[in-house]
């Protein structure tokens, strides 16, 4: 099922906002990618935008927390160090899955991306992400850091 962005996912922030929305809207292709019989052919290109877009989010959103002087910060780039590797992991399957001769390869791919989508999107997003608007919100909306 799609994620749809909603304004109670805003954590105050313009840029972030925009990022996050990339993200689910990403994730949805894929979602919407595995559904389809050919899926092999699709998901290389779309994982790869996937995982590019999430390292130079975290980029982004990692400046701002400096700039804010966010408490959290070491915690939460952990976390982002974690979701990268789930993400580069993945990566690997599924080029593995590509790369394959074996046209009969079963590697159990949909799975772990719904799986990471709901620990990404729903974890990180919605709850670690969140903890940043009492700072933010004293900052103007365009701050980018
Ligand atoms: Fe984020
Ligand atoms: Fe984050």
């Amino acid at each position: 099922m799609p994620i749809v962005w909603r304004e109670q996912m805003s954590v105050q922030n313009d840029l972030i906002d925009q990022d996050h929305r990339y993200l689910i809207c990403l994730f949805n292709c894929l979602e919407l990618a595995l559904d389809r019989d050919d899926y092999l052919t699709l998901l290389p290109d779309f994982f790869q935008q996937l995982l590019d877009y999430t390292k130079s989010h975290f980029t982004r959103e990692e400046r701002i927390q400096l700039k804010m002087n966010y408490a959290k910060y070491m915690e939460h780039k952990q976390d982002h160090q974690s979701i990268i590797a789930e993400i580069e992991e993945i990566n690997q399957k599924i080029q593995k899955c590509v790369n394959s001769s074996d046209p009969n390869i079963d590697f159990p791919v949909n799975a772990d991306v719904l799986l990471l989508a709901r620990k990404w999107v729903i974890d990180h997003i919605l709850k670690a992400d969140r903890d940043m608007i009492p700072l933010l919100k004293t900052l103007p909306r365009n701050f980018q850091g």
